[in-house]
């Protein structure tokens, strides 16, 4: 195993999509930002110099941080803020996992521009479960703002309504050819005919989940989140922000210079930001080298793929019910057959008062947000939760009474409650060591139904069950798989339904749960799990690095 070491300067940097230019934030000047490889047992040693006009903080999505949550990086959840004109050094060891992660800022909407690959092979020797690809080639999903970003949320928490939605999907930093302004800023694939080509998908987008379509091509789906699946095929991915798929492509024995486009739109079943325009690369046969004159491209036509419509719930269904983790001797699938713990939470929006003095632009002239159990977590505290953790120094920053279940149950998919106001607090589940917890989060129709892409830090949780309507603890739970289901770090809570997750509560920290969306991120729909130390040493929380970031 080695050690790598990455410097990641934090630079604003010129940009220029769409026939717009814009200042943004990023790693290195870099948009998207580079790509980190490593190979599982390596030590990463990432050092951010922050030069920008934010302060900021980097989180390595999906990577577990065994032993080592200091490096976790969700501002005031595990560290303060890198602030301007200072550095922090990310010092982890990538265990027990291999496959595709990427990483992105973790303050505010900063991950709009902030984001990268971060890819992790398997051990010397080690071969994929799957026959070796002639070649591997990363595709990142993101989106393309106009505005200013920052000044996008902003604007929008001060009126308490929803945001202003991107201009643009991007696919590796291009919009590509279906937005005006666009054609020469499309990402093109180079492919030779016949041969097997692994796709590591990523999607960064910052408030949709995708759906992902190659013209008359298959997909032969094989990881996601960094976590071997039983293979198959399908026309469509579905891939939420924060979820990686990685897919093996065969390109067909096509006629030279032959080009289909590789397309990404928003699956939104729900009332807040909906766009409906399309990111798109090119996949390009190439000429074999004593053809390539007397090709013109321009005689071909460019093959679009069919994707579903926006709001079709039943396709992204269907493949979502695919997934089953390889589950064999070698990558078993360790889910929890006991449960110590069962959490029972709703997922959705809310509304506070609109604040005297403003025009609040949400339902009813209210301030909207977003919670799980009604606990709005939108106030940031005033240190780090796992420092305040750490050095026993919660009073006045969060309190440990996270409830199992909602307070007043209601028809959660039904006729929404009158009183749609929520609590805003901090508050927190502390779990022992080891525990085994069940969870099962429901969506709310409290302000419409929405499908909510839910990511846990620190663990990958199987997903042994989920429906439409109310969960029915009585019923539901004998459909459980207990056997292959699919492990991951981010889920989708289906639109009016509801997903049944477990985990076993082996990392000592402060974790963060929320919704991957930023809007609700942003408007509260976040909450943290505390795992206590075990008994072994092994099992505790080191202390913390000398130069972790200070409020
Ligand atoms: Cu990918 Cu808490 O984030």
């Amino acid at each position: 195993c080695k050690t790598r070491k990455h410097k990641f300067n934090i630079v604003m940097q010129n940009v220029t999509r769409l026939c717009h230019t814009r200042s943004m934030v990023t790693v290195n000047g870099k948009f998207p930002g580079p790509t980190i490889v490593c190979r599982e047992g390596d030590r990463l040693l990432i050092e951010v110099v922050n030069h920008a006009k934010y302060n900021i903080s980097i989180h390595w999505h999906g990577v577990r941080q065994l032993q080592s949550g200091w490096a976790d990086g969700p501002a005031y959840i595990t560290q303060c803020p890198i602030q301007i004109g200072k550095s922090f050094v990310y010092n982890f060891t990538v265990t027990r996992q291999r496959g595709t992660l990427f990483w992105h800022a973790h303050f505010s909407w900063l991950r709009a521009t902030i984001y990268g690959p971060l890819v992790i092979l398997p051990k010397r020797g080690v071969p994929y479960p799957f026959p070796k690809p002639y070649k591997e080639v990363i595709i990142i999903f993101g989106e393309w703002f106009n505005a200013d970003p920052e000044e996008i949320l902003s604007q929008s928490l001060q009126n308490g309504g929803n945001p202003n939605v991107s201009d643009a999907y991007t696919i590796n930093g291009f919009p590509g050819p279906l937005y005006n302004c666009s054609s020469k800023e499309t990402f093109k694939l180079k492919v030779k005919p016949k041969s097997t080509y692994l796709l590591r998908l990523i999607n960064a987008v910052v408030n949709e989940e995708l759906f992902f379509s190659i013209a008359n091509h298959t997909m032969r789906v094989v990881e996601v989140d960094a976590v071997y699946v039983k293979p198959f095929n399908t026309r469509t991915i579905l891939i939420a922000p924060g979820q990686t798929t990685n897919i093996l492509l065969e390109t067909k024995p096509y006629f030279p210079g032959a080009k289909f486009l590789m397309s990404a739109r928003a699956y939104q079943n729900g009332p807040s930001t909906i766009d409906n325009s399309t990111g798109a690369a090119i996949l390009q046969y190439e000429p074999p080298p004593s053809m390539k004159n007397k090709i013109s491209a321009k005689m071909l036509p460019l093959l679009k793929p069919v994707l579903p419509q926006i709001n079709d719930t039943s396709s992204a269904t269907d493949y979502t019910s695919k997934l089953r983790s390889l589950a064999n001797k070698k990558y078993p699938a360790r889910v929890p057959l006991k449960v110590d713990k069962r959490f029972f939470l709703t997922v959705g929006l809310g509304t506070n008062p609109c604040p005297k003095n403003q025009t609040c632009l949400g339902p009813n002239g209210t301030k909207l947000t977003a919670t799980v159990n009604n606990i709005s977590f939108i106030n940031l505290p005033t240190t780090a939760l796992l420092q305040a953790y750490f050095y026993r120094k919660s009073k006045g920053v969060y309190t440990t009474d996270f409830p199992s279940k909602p307070l007043i149950p209601f028809d959660y998919t039904g006729t929404p409650p009158n009183n749609t106001m929520v609590m805003n607090a901090t508050k927190s589940v502390v779990l022992p060591f080891n525990t085994s917890v069940e969870l099962v989060m429901q969506d709310t129709s409290i302000l419409g139904l929405e499908n909510h892409p839910l990511h846990l830090h620190g663990f990958n949780v199987f997903v042994v069950g989920q429906g439409f309507g109310n969960y029915d603890p009585k019923n539901d739970p004998k459909n459980f798989n207990l056997q292959d289901p699919i492990e991951r770090n981010t889920v989708g809570v289906p639109t009016g339904g509801w997903i049944a997750v477990r985990f076993l509560a082996d990392n000592p920290g402060v974790w963060l749960m929320h919704c991957h969306y930023e809007i609700h991120i942003s408007l509260g729909l976040r909450m943290t799990w505390i795992v206590l130390d075990g008994k072994l040493q092994s099992q505790k929380l080191p202390p913390p690095p000398a130069d972790l970031p200070k409020c």
